[in-house]
């Protein structure tokens, strides 16, 4: 069990808080938001949840940063998010200026938290936070694309989504690349099976817009899922999710997802065991992220001297 952060009670952030509160994991949780009485109204609406539920857990909603202290992890959804028709990149300048307060702040409360980073782009601003916190942090990452992927194969299929296995990876979203090589139904390779893969790429990389368009934001998907990385690190299940974990790139920290076991401690990485393929295409990922990513930090630094 784990004392879990939210910072964050807007769609997203409240939909993982509940997802990972009824899943067993949190026991303790402070919930933060800038907007007033929000999360203190939202932390009644948890306790209403939680005694029909019978479920006992130590909550709190507040608009107070001190009172997220002494916390294991820290889940950070606290943002600005897309508008239709907007890429997740558009978002960058907005929310790294929240990342980079956020990460003046919380560490001297919260010795040894580890941070997930949810707002978008999430795996840049996961490698803002760690620039300007210091702290380990992870990215949810194409843990999403990846139940995007396993889903959408076992619904053309007609099979259980149990009997659909593998990992998406790369930046998360529009750059996201199924890893092939991963790809096993019922244990056999994908490509015995009467898949288009063309048709599956598109669905993961297209799906989310569409629910954007028409919902307005997504939110139980990646909410419930990004509520299982958060109980795969409280109960230590050695769970293996394509999230994106710190690694050295060019002199910058970067952010970019491959199949990573998580448990209370996150790692390793199995990237090694990829095909050559699948290799080649988080490398060139990589590469992209980082050019990106470079030139965004460029475009911060200018508007904070602004
Ligand atoms: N990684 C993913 O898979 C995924 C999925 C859905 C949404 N998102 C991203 O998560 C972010 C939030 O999305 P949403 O749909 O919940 O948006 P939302 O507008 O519903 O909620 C955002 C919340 O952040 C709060 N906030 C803003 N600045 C803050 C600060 N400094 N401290 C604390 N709270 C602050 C706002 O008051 C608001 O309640 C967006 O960037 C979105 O793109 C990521």
């Amino acid at each position: 069990m784990a004392k879990v952060g939210f910072i964050g009670a807007g769609k997203i952030g409240q939909t993982i808080a509940y997802s990972a509160m009824v899943s067993g994991a949190v026991d303790e949780a402070v919930i933060y938001d800038i907007i007033p009485e929000l999360p203190e109204k939202y932390e009644h609406e948890l306790r209403h949840a939680f005694a029909t539920r019978g479920i006992k857990l130590e909550v709190l909603g507040t608009n107070s940063l001190d009172d997220v202290s002494g916390m294991d992890i820290i889940v950070i959804s606290a943002g600005k998010p897309r508008k239709p028709g907007m890429s997740r990149r558009d978002l960058f300048v907005d929310n790294a200026k929240i990342m980079i307060d956020l990460g003046n702040k919380l560490p001297a409360k919260n010795p040894g938290a580890i941070y997930l980073m949810v707002a978008n782009p999430v795996d840049m601003m996961a490698s803002v936070f760690m620039k300007y916190s210091k702290q380990f942090t992870i990215s949810a990452g194409d843990q999403v694309e990846t139940m995007r992927m396993r889903s959408f194969i076992a619904k053309k299929l007609k099979l259980p989504v149990s009997a659909v296995d593998g990992f998406v990876g790369g930046e998360h979203g529009e750059d996201a690349v199924v890893l092939w090589s991963t790809v096993k139904i019922k244990g056999q390779p994908v490509d015995k099976y009467n898949v288009n893969k063309d048709e599956v790429t598109d669905y993961v990389k297209k799906i989310p817009g569409e629910i954007i368009r028409v919902i307005g934001g997504t939110t139980w998907g990646p909410g419930t899922i990004i509520a299982d990385i958060i109980k795969a690190f409280a109960l230590n299940e050695n769970r293996v999710m394509s999230i994106a974990t710190p690694r050295e790139y060019e002199k910058e920290i970067i952010h970019v997802s491959a199949p990573t076991v998580v448990g209370s401690s996150i790692g390793p990485s199995l990237e090694t065991l990829l095909d050559e393929k699948d290799r080649w295409s988080l490398n060139a990922s990589m590469k992209d992220f980082y050019e990106v990513y470079k030139d965004n930090l460029k475009q911060l630094e200018q508007t904070m001297k602004a």
